[in-house]
């Protein structure tokens, strides 16, 4: 098995990808605030998506997705309380067009993460909540078949009648002021009890943490490669953030692997 270098707060050679983030040790992170926490995997240009090659809409480009990146993905879902989703993402999963993050360590290849999360006293699977005010999106039955809590976040001005489909089939739907904002966000996933919260969608969402700055890590696998395309979808897609978003650099991983990829983590300055 391949080993990384850290390069970054110290030298160190010869470190094994598997456990590399369980050892970052999340759930020991939260103060009395819920612990925010997201993670994307980018190219050398930063994108994130890259126009679907025959649909509308944007897919995670499939030359810089992989295997190794993917395992540190499990490994920071595996340590949530609940994982954020979107109502693009579920559109797309109907669709038969998204990665699967509902389904984390069912894999084999997952198993010892699975483990994990029965040694440490937790459930399954996190919870799910998916942000959405179109409402537009059917639930897949395998997410509400068990017994993960699944929530809807929603403005209380969407559509009522969706609300109460959603209700009838399982889930919890909360409703917020006008619109989702990250303060709002995460204030009602802590009223639900939430600690470790993980952010697995684009770049509108991290947008409403980062302007409330409510985001306490942010973890970059950057390969290096290069895609182009249009138009282009980066981590962070809104206004000008005022003020801008200082994150001190927390960690740094070399992976030669392949063409090779840095894996980068920052704190809330
Ligand atoms: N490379 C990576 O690591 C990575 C990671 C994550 C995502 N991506 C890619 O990024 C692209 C965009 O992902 P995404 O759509 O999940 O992320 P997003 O742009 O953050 O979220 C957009 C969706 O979230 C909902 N939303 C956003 N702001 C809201 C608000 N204030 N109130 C209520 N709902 C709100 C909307 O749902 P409704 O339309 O239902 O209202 C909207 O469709 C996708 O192509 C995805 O594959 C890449």
């Amino acid at each position: 098995m391949t080993t990384l270098t850290q390069l970054y707060p110290q030298q160190q050679s010869d470190i094994t990808l598997e456990g590399l983030y369980l050892s970052h040790n999340i759930r020991s992170l939260a103060t009395n605030q819920p612990f925010v926490y997201s993670n994307y995997v980018t190219s050398l240009d930063g994108r994130i998506a890259v126009p679907h090659p025959t649909k509308p809409g944007l897919v995670v480009p499939k030359n810089v997705a992989n295997a190794r990146d993917w395992r540190l993905f499990q490994e920071l879902a595996v340590q949530a309380d609940i994982l954020i989703s979107s109502g693009r993402y579920l559109r797309d999963y109907a669709d038969g067009r998204a990665q699967e993050i509902l389904q984390v360590y069912d894999d084999a290849r997952f198993q010892d993460l699975q483990t994990w999360r029965t040694e440490h006293g937790l459930s399954p699977q996190p919870d799910i909540v998916v942000i959405s005010a179109s409402l537009e999106f059917p639930v897949p039955p395998e997410l509400v078949a068990g017994s993960r809590t699944v929530i809807v976040i929603t403005p209380d001005t969407s559509n009522q009648q969706k609300q109460a489909d959603l209700q009838t089939q399982g889930v919890k739907v909360i409703t917020v002021p006008e619109r989702v904002t990250g303060t709002t966000l995460v204030a009602a996933l802590q009223a639900e009890g939430y600690q470790y919260i993980y952010n697995a969608t684009g770049p509108k969402v991290l947008h409403l943490l980062l302007a409330d700055n409510m985001l306490d890590r942010l973890y970059l696998t950057q390969v290096n490669r290069l895609l182009g395309g249009d138009p282009y979808s980066g981590i962070v897609e809104g206004p000008l953030l005022d003020p801008p978003v200082d994150m001190p650099l927390n960690t740094i991983y070399f992976d030669p692997v392949d063409v090779g990829q840095l894996f980068l983590s920052y704190n809330k300055a």
